[in-house]
This record gives structure tokens, sequence and C-alpha cells, in this order.
């Protein structure tokens, strides 16, 4: 593959309307393609639980497929054969590939304390692209694949206002956020992520992007820790945790619904006087009380950050927090 131009097939079965599934993924995809395309991008949503009969998500990931399917059972992580085999069908028929190229995975509810740990080791890395930045995905070892496609927007939001600014990512995962951010101009990154094969993961990223890392740091660490000692001034502030997390490295369990005040302080504390913090969270059920903040001038921006590939409007909440100027 040219690394700069992205793999986009054409659909390959012509109009077979065999299959309401499948019906739905070449035009969702048929949708996405154009816009893929124009931005130099090959990593996206081609079905989102968009018929409830097929309760899966179906991510796109360079010709190759990763498949969610959706249980509310803690037994049955399994999909049902006939939903497996319609399924494989959709996507080997559309896109004419081999059942090689499709990846399942199962979202059981997992325990709610359950962490984010190594499934398979199969080191079956490969690059992908999003708004043309690279990134390495892993579809098969990890519970997640190194980039979360959700918020592609949101990272792109980031990287518009980036440009000679310093940015704190928390919770970094693979660095997504610091590599559009660094490939935007921005004049200096600081990552924060507890796990080690994480943050070697975004040092990859950044080689794979030519990122100097002399200004884009990389720091293995609690972020709750981190920001109780860090001093150092920032003017976008990037916290998109995890909902629950617990670890031998951390001296007890987080839980963003709990501990969401004092890590925003926190970050408040490291704020420039015209910087933002954007705050980003999965969990369905969590409320922020803005009256927590009565210095901040508070943004709703979820809708703003949903791409356009997904259609399930409460895959994440995300805001946008500024200090109200006095004087
Ligand atoms: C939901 S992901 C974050 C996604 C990331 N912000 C992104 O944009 O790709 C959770 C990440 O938080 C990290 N993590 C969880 N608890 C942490 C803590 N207390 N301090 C630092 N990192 C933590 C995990 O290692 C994992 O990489």
């Amino acid at each position: 593959m040219n690394e700069q131009l992205p793999f986009l097939p054409l659909i390959a079965d012509g109009e077979d309307k065999s299959s309401p599934l499948k019906n739905r993924i070449r035009k969702n995809y048929r949708h996405v393609r154009k816009w893929a395309g124009r931005t130099r991008t090959n990593c996206f949503r081609i079905y989102d639980r968009d018929i409830k009969e097929y309760p899966l998500a179906i991510d796109f990931y360079d010709g190759r497929f990763c498949v969610h399917f959706f249980t509310s059972s803690k037994g049955s992580d399994e999909p049902r054969q006939d939903l497996y085999d319609e399924a494989t069908n959709a996507i080997c028929s559309i896109f004419g590939v081999e059942t090689d190229c499709i990846y399942w995975r199962t979202r059981i509810k997992r325990e709610k304390t359950q962490q984010y740990e190594k499934a398979a080791d199969s080191r079956d890395f490969f690059i992908v692209l999003e708004y043309g930045a690279k990134f390495k995905v892993n579809l098969v070892d990890y519970l997640d694949t190194g980039l979360f496609l959700d918020h592609r927007e949101t990272r792109r939001l980031v990287a518009s206002i980036s440009s000679g600014k310093r940015l704190l990512n928390l919770f970094a995962y693979t660095c997504s956020f610091s590599v559009h951010a660094a490939l935007a101009g921005a004049a200096f990154t600081k990552s924060v992520d507890m796990s080690n094969t994480y943050t070697d993961w975004g040092r990859h990223n950044y080689l794979l992007n030519a990122i100097s890392p002399n200004n884009n740091l990389i720091v293995r660490e609690d972020c709750l820790k981190f920001l109780e000692e860090e001093k150092m001034e920032y003017d976008i502030i990037v916290i998109d945790p995890p909902t629950i997390s617990r670890s031998k490295k951390m001296d007890q369990i987080f839980d963003i619904q709990i501990d969401y005040v004092s890590l925003i302080s926190q970050a408040l504390r490291l704020l420039s006087r015209d910087g933002v913090i954007f705050f980003s969270t999965n969990s369905r059920k969590f409320k922020l009380d803005e009256s927590q903040f009565p210095d901040c001038s508070i943004h709703d921006i979820t809708k703003k950050t949903i791409p356009i590939d997904f259609h399930n409007q409460k895959i994440h909440q995300c805001w946008k927090i500024s200090k109200i100027k006095k004087g």
C-alpha cells in the first residue's frame, strides 16, 4: 500500500440484496468511502448496531475488519452461529476478502474493575491512516486496537487549535491526541499514561510520524500522582480517562463519576489563562455537575465530536472547559 493514499476497495458484490445486514454495510461504506478518500483516512466504522437484530459494530482498518459483538449477558460472549455466518458472508462478499481478514471481538459487560489486559500474542501490528497521520494498530492482542475511532473528530478539533501551544494529554493510551497535535505544530506536548505497553506504543506512533521526542515527552505515571506534582503550565489539556481503573501502580480505584471533580480541578491549576480543557468519558451514566466549577465556562461539545460513521450518539460525552476571565 502507498502509505499516503488510503486503501479503500470498491464494492465487489454488485447489488446483492439477500441480507439486510449486507445492504446496510454497503450503504454505510459507500457513504463513508468518499469522505475517507478525501481525508486520507482508512480506519472507520462501517456498521454501528443500525439494525436491532444484528447487535454488531464493524470497523474497517485498511482492508481488515474488526467485528464487535454486543451482548448484555455476562455468561455468553459468543454470537449465534447464524449471526456469525451472515456477518462473515456479508463482509467477504462486499469487500471481496477472505475470512482471515475478519477479527471477531466480544464486548460482554465487563466486571466493574476489570483492567486493560493482554488477550493474545499474535504481534500482528499494522499501520492505518487517520487524517493523514499514521497509527500502529493490532486487532487481536489487546482489549482495544490502539486507536479509539470514536474520538477522531475530537482529535481533529484539538489539532486545529494546537499550533504553537503546549498540550498535556492525560490517560494518553497510544498518544493519538498528541500525534495529531504535534503534526499540527504544537510547540510542546506531554503524554501521561501508567501503562508501559501503551507508552511504548505511543513512542512507535511518534517514530511513524517523524515526531521529535525532544519536545514531545511521554511519561509513564499514574495521572493522579502526576497532577499532584506537575508544575508546568499548559494551553490545552486533554482528559479522556477510563470509567473505572484499578492497578497495582495506583493507590486506589479510580471511578470517573467520583473522581472527575478533583481531576478537573487539578488540571485547572495547570491551565494557562486562555487555556482549554477537553474532558471526555465513555461512561453513559456519567453526569457532569457544572456547579462544581463556578469559575469556569463549560460547553458540551459531544455532538460536534461524534464522527459521521458512528450512529450511536451515546458512544462518548465531551466537554470544553475554560476559565472565566476576571478583570
Ligand atoms: C480509555 S483509555 C484512554 C484513551 C485515550 N485518551 C485515547 O485518546 O486514545 C484508558 C487509558 O488510561 C490509562 N490509565 C488508566 N488509569 C490510569 C491512571 N490512573 N493513570 C494513568 N493512566 C491510566 C490506561 O493505561 C489506558 O491507556
